[in-house]
């Protein structure tokens, strides 16, 4: 764990398209981190016991229409929401394995026609920034492997192509510590470089 200087927790982020694990292996990171004597919890975005979560989760499941702008800031409102949580976590000393995240936010928004980059970010400029963003590529053989998609809006083959191509855009951001790893290998600890002196999410 080089460079995790300090008390305060560090934020780490996961990202990739849908069925890339990234849910199995933020328990692992979890659970990896717990071992090596350093507290860690698990988040997750969306958070779909909130009230506005509730919204969303209705929205992804097909039980509600929602304007495209109007789902867009209601996912980033829920993340805006868990601020004051995270930041008190973060400075106890807990570091935050985090399930998606802004990326996902603007990578699936600006999926949709009509969208800009610039105009799907705005929204979440000055949340707190991950010390690092873990992105699970999902390879082709195993997507296949992984089976169909199931009945939630975005998990179709044809959105997700492109969801992928956005998230390969947000990559060229060199002010995000990016580290790309495969679903096969998995997410090791040992290659994690942290920095934790950028503080909020800008708009480049
Ligand atoms: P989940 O499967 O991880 O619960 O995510 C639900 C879906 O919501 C997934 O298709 C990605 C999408 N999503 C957005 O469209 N915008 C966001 O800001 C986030 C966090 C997720
Ligand atoms: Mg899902």
């Amino acid at each position: 764990w080089l460079g995790m200087a300090g008390k305060r927790g560090a934020l780490i982020v996961l990202e990739g398209v849908d069925r890339a694990g990234k849910t199995t292996q933020c328990s692992k990171l979890v659970q990896a981190l717990q071992q090596s004597g350093r507290p860690a919890e698990m988040m997750r975005f969306p958070d779909r016991t909130t009230t506005i979560g509730q919204l969303i989760g209705a929205y992804l499941e097909n039980k509600s229409d929602l304007e495209d702008h109007t789902v867009h800031l209601l996912f980033s409102a829920n993340r805006w929401e868990m601020v004051p949580l995270m930041k008190k976590k973060l400075e106890q000393g807990i570091t935050l394995v985090v399930d998606r995240y802004a990326f996902s936010g603007v990578a699936f928004t600006s999926a949709k026609p009509g969208f800009r980059l610039d105009w799907c970010m705005q929204p979440d400029v000055g949340l707190p920034k991950p010390d690092l963003v873990m992105f699970l590529q999902l390879n082709p053989a195993e997507a296949a492997l992984r089976g169909q998609f199931g009945q939630e809006r975005y998990e179709t083959s044809v959105f997700q192509r492109t969801v992928q191509q956005r998230f390969e855009q947000l990559m060229k951001d060199q002010t995000v510590n990016w580290q790309v790893h495969s679903t096969l290998t998995g997410v090791g600890e040992s290659s994690i470089k942290l920095d934790l002196h950028c503080s909020e999410m800008r708009l480049e």
